[in-house]
């Protein structure tokens, strides 16, 4: 018998990893993963609290605590959100940004972030453009991290808001989920798949309540082997068809930035994949429409569709507000009572 051969009847043990350390904070979120039904259920419900509570007794919460906001990449919706939500509870915020900081002198993140934590920071909320840095700040600085979007790997705050506008409109009134939640509700995800950390962290929570996430765009944006279908994912190549299942529509922006060295013609994705007013009319009538923006008019969806009855791209935008005012406080708060939020 070949070596090759009895290898291949061995009974393969994969090995025993030792269990992660990450994160180390109770308070840091950098996967969407980490957060357990329970956490998630605690986030929802206090996200709604927070919202409904008088602002002048709102920002005793978490007074004086000093929250830094570190941005390697450019932001609007998340940056300004974070810092409302922490002002909010009366932080004290402060905004290290790669383009007017030491980091464009070379400081490295490690010694930003030690160097943030020496100036008083209590929390650090991170947008960097490498997939992995989070977890290597949270490593550094043992501070609660809240990662804001890591390269082309996850964006859990946007996958929560995207969650509580979700659940708004296909389940109103629910306010806690399990595992039955989402179920019977299709959500078609459509575009730049392959470089959206907005796709991953929602193909992560979604089909955890239920929901069967349908992937769609053409192979460049979407390749096969990059995406593992399994419970809850699968992937559909015709939109149309994909429109015709689903309740809710999650249109991603063309990421112009990161498109470098693909075949991508602009004109036929337009007339396979854009999400024109037609389109929804014809075929998904009751669906709403979303995006986590920036959104780019007459490429991924029409004016139209972006500005129409249909279109909740703003109600997202405000429920960043109530997503972040929970999520900082259970940055600053996990753990004071012995156990996790
Ligand atoms: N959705 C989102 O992350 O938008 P910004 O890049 O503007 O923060």
């Amino acid at each position: 018998m070949s070596p090759t051969a009895s290898a291949a009847r061995r009974p393969f043990h994969p090995p025993q990893l030792a269990p992660s350390p990450f994160p180390y904070h109770p308070g840091s979120l950098l996967s969407i993963q980490d957060l357990t039904l329970e956490s998630l259920n605690h986030i929802l419900t206090r996200a709604t609290a927070l919202t409904n509570q008088d602002p002048l007794k709102r920002d005793r919460i978490l007074a004086k605590r000093r929250v830094a906001l570190l941005f390697y990449e450019s932001s609007t919706r998340t940056r300004t959100s974070f810092e409302l939500a922490a002002k909010a509870l009366g932080c004290d915020t402060t905004l290290v940004s790669s383009l007017s900081s030491s980091i464009e002198k070379g400081e490295s993140l490690k010694d930003t972030g030690l160097t943030i934590r020496a100036l008083g920071a209590e929390a650090i909320i991170l947008r960097h453009n490498s997939s992995g840095a989070p977890w290597l700040l949270e490593e550094c600085t043992r501070l609660p991290v809240l990662n804001a979007g890591d390269g082309m790997h996850e964006h859990p705050t946007q996958a929560l808001l995207d969650l509580r506008t979700i659940l708004a409109h296909v389940r109103p009134g629910v306010t806690e989920v399990n595992a039955d939640t989402l179920a019977g509700v299709t959500v078609t995800i459509t575009g730049d798949i392959l470089h959206s950390r907005v796709a991953r962290s929602n193909m992560l929570l979604l089909p955890r309540l239920g929901a069967h996430v349908l992937l769609c765009g053409p192979k460049e944006l979407l390749p096969e082997l990059a995406i593992s279908e399994g419970p809850g994912v699968s992937i559909e190549r015709d939109f149309e068809a994909a429109l015709r299942k689903s309740r809710v529509v999650m249109m991603l922006r063309i990421q112009g930035e990161r498109l470098a060295g693909l075949q991508l013609d602009l004109e036929e994705y337009k007339a396979n994949y854009q999400l024109t007013g037609d389109r929804l009319r014809k075929l998904a009538p009751q669906a709403i429409v979303m995006h986590p923006g920036p959104i780019i008019r007459g490429l991924e969806l029409t004016a139209g569709v972006a500005d129409g009855a249909q279109s909740t791209i703003l109600e997202q935008v405000s429920n960043g507000v109530a997503i972040r005012m929970a999520v900082v406080e259970r940055a600053l708060t996990a753990g004071m009572n012995g156990g996790r939020a």
